[in-house]
């Protein structure tokens, strides 16, 4: 049985950074004899184009028979008053492959430092648990009326509980500290995940447990990220503050992603969007595409090797000053993969 990706292209800057991680996907492969089959499907702003549908059902169904699932961002301004938009795709496809869980690393290596704005000496290494199927991006009643519109945050007890445990699993692995972030000053949601979050740790009595109410941990990223080991956090505040995490590398433009659920296939995509802004120039950062990929060598194939590979033609290409212009380089996506695989 080949290992089977499925491959979704996304949008403005999409292909231009996805092109760039099938590259380093092939040159890796082939050095490491690794063998794989990858079917490109309809996703996004262009299925919504090709087939009126931001997530055609027979993308589900190609997912759904895949072992990995690579995204690139999709939207943008094209389809921002389309009667359907790319973004809601992005949200159904994570709700049809029950990807619960959203795995947000801020990983800077020695190499990255002297990107980041933050001057600080120790390495950042800390990671994101993102709920990512429930809260207020999918609770009911969602109305916009002439006078007054409505959004629902509801959590129940069992979704709380599996994307603690992904969290407090990870922290295993790791350093052992979990620190729940959210709003328990005020939100009804915030304090009954304190309630469950409290009950699952019992069962992880190596891991160390410890809260911050969320505008003060937006605060703690930037003056101390070194004590966060895992952040576990609802879905709305896992997006905001996994951008600006993203932004100690020096750019949004670095950091992949991995989502999760029960079973296969796991998700794999940049956290950042389609960046419409510099779409068709040929300078997206390829580095977020390329580290998606390594990540999903290491943790849907078992190739630790590879994504090592990758790591190191990274992190030499970044010494090597081999950078987009976001990260205050001149070199173009093209450029800069290429000398990621030349150093593989
Ligand atoms: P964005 O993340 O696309 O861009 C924010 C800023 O970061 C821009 O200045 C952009 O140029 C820069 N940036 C992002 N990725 C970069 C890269 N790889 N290289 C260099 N610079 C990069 O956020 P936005 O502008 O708010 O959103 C644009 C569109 O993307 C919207 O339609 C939004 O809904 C969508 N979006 C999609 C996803 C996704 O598909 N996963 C995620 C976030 C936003
Ligand atoms: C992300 C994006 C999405 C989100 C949007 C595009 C729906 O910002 O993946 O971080 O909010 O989850
Ligand atoms: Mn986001």
């Amino acid at each position: 049985m080949p290992n089977k990706i499925t491959v979704l292209t996304g949008d403005y800057i999409g292909p231009e950074i996805m092109a760039a991680g099938l590259r380093v996907l092939e040159a890796v492969s082939k050095a490491g004899h690794f063998e794989y089959e990858a079917t490109t499907m309809p996703f996004g702003g262009h299925a919504i184009d090709e087939c009126g549908e931001p997530l055609p059902q027979r993308t589900i169904d190609e997912c759904k028979n895949s072992d990995a699932v690579l995204l690139s961002a999709i939207g943008g301004p094209k389809w921002d008053a389309a009667p359907k938009r790319p973004e809601q795709g992005l949200l159904a496809i994570r709700q049809a492959l029950n990807l619960f869980a959203n795995i947000r690393p801020t990983e800077i290596s020695p190499a990255m430092m002297q990107y980041s704005p933050l001057k600080k000496i120790e390495p950042v290494n800390f990671v994101i648990v993102r709920e990512l199927t429930s809260g207020i991006y999918f609770g009911t009643p969602r109305e916009q009326h002439a006078d007054y519109a409505l959004d629902t945050m509801r959590y129940t007890k069992a979704e709380i509980e599996r994307v603690s445990r992904v969290a407090f699993q990870m922290a295993q692995h790791r350093n052992h500290r979990v620190t729940l972030v959210d709003k328990s000053n005020v939100l009804a949601t915030s304090k009954f995940w304190r309630v469950v979050v409290d009950e699952v740790a019992k069962d992880y009595p190596d891991v160390e447990l410890n809260y911050s109410y969320v505008d003060a941990a937006s605060m703690k990223i930037i003056s101390s990220p070194e004590q966060f080991d895992v952040i576990l956090t609802e879905n709305l505040f896992g997006d905001i503050l996994s951008d600006e995490a993203a932004q100690i590398t020096g750019s949004l433009g670095t950091i992949p992603s991995m989502s999760t659920g029960d079973q296969k296939p796991v998700l794999y995509e940049p956290i950042h969007g389609s960046a419409p802004d510099i779409a068709g120039q040929g300078i997206a950062n390829p580095f977020s595409m390329i580290n998606s990929v390594k990540m999903m060598l290491a943790h849907s194939f078992d190739r630790a090797d590879l994504a090592e590979r990758i790591g190191k033609a990274v992190d030499q290409v970044v010494a090597d000053n081999i950078v987009t212009p976001d990260l205050g380089g001149k070199y173009g996506t093209k450029e800069v993969t290429d000398a990621v695989i030349k150093n593989l």
